[in-house]
C-alpha cells in the first residue's frame, strides 16, 4: 500500500475521547517496550511520528495517526498506538488505569478492524501476552500475532522460536505470526498484506 498521508491526530485518556468518525481502526498492543512505536514508524517510512523511547511506558495513552492511502480502493483508517503493559515500575492503581482503558477501547470500539499483538521474538509470549490474546479472542477481534526485534536473533534461533511461538499459540485464534524487524525490512511486506486483508474483510 502506498501511504499519501500520515498523521498524528489525538491522544486520548479516556473512551469518551475517541475520535467519532466512522473510519476503521488498527490497534497495536504489547508489553511495553516491545517496539510498537517504532514499529508504526517503520511501517509509514516516519521516524519520530509516534514517539519511542528506551526507557518502557513511554507511551501512556491511546494515540491515534490517521492514514490516507494513495490507491483509493482502501479507505482512510486510524493506527492506534496503544500504551504498553507489563511495566513493573508503576503504582498498581496506575497499572489497574492502564488496563481499564485498553480493555475499554478493545471491548467499545466497533470501527476496530484488526488487532497486532506484539511479543518480543526473543523471549516469546509471557504471560500477560497470553493474557491479551485469550481476551481478544473473547471479544471475538481478529488478531496477527508480531514477533520484534526479530534482527536480534540469527535466522537460525528465528527458526526454532517460530516454532516455539506456534505451540504456544496454538489454541488461540491467530491469524498469522509475523517475525519484524524496525530496523531491517523483515516482515515489512508481511505486515502491510495483513492490514490490506483487515480492512477489506471489514466487519
Ligand atoms: P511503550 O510506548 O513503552 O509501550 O514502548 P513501545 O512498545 O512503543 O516501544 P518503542 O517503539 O518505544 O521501542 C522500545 C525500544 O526498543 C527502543 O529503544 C527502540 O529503539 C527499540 N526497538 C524497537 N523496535 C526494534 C527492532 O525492531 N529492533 C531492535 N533491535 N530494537 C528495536
Ligand atoms: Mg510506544
Amino acid at each position: 500500500m502506498t501511504i499519501k498521508h500520515a498523521e498524528f491526530i489525538i491522544s486520548v485518556a479516556a473512551a469518551a475521547q475517541l475520535p467519532k468518525d466512522n473510519l476503521p481502526q488498527i490497534a497495536f498492543c504489547g508489553r511495553s517496550n516491545v517496539g510498537k512505536s517504532s514499529l508504526i514508524n517503520a511501517l509509514l517510512n516516519r521516524r519520530g511520528l509516534a514517539k519511542t523511547s528506551n526507557s518502557p511506558g513511554k507511551t501512556r495513552l491511546l494515540n491515534f495517526f490517521r492514514i490516507t492511502p494513495a490507491e483509493s480502493i482502501y479507505p482512510p483508517f486510524y493506527f492506534v498506538d496503544l500504551p504498553g503493559y507489563g511495566y513493573a515500575k508503576v503504582s498498581q492503581t496506575e497499572r489497574e488505569a492502564w488496563r481499564q482503558l485498553i480493555e475499554s477501547y478493545l471491548q467499545n470500539s466497533p470501527r476496530l478492524c484488526g488487532a497486532f499483538a506484539l511479543i518480543d521474538s526473543r523471549h516469546g509470549p509471557q504471560k500477560n501476552d497470553l493474557d491479551l490474546l485469550a481476551w481478544l479472542a473473547h471479544v471475538r477481534q481478529r488478531v496477527a500475532v508480531v514477533a520484534t526485534k526479530a534482527d536480534k536473533l540469527s535466522a537460525q534461533q528465528r527458526a526454532a522460536r517460530q516454532r516455539e511461538i506456534a505451540v504456544a499459540l496454538q489454541h488461540l485464534p491467530v491469524t498469522d505470526l509475523i517475525f519484524y524487524s524496525s530496523l531491517t525490512a523483515l516482515g515489512k511486506k508481511e505486515l502491510w498484506q495483513q492490514i490490506r486483508e483487515f480492512l477489506v474483510r471489514e466487519k
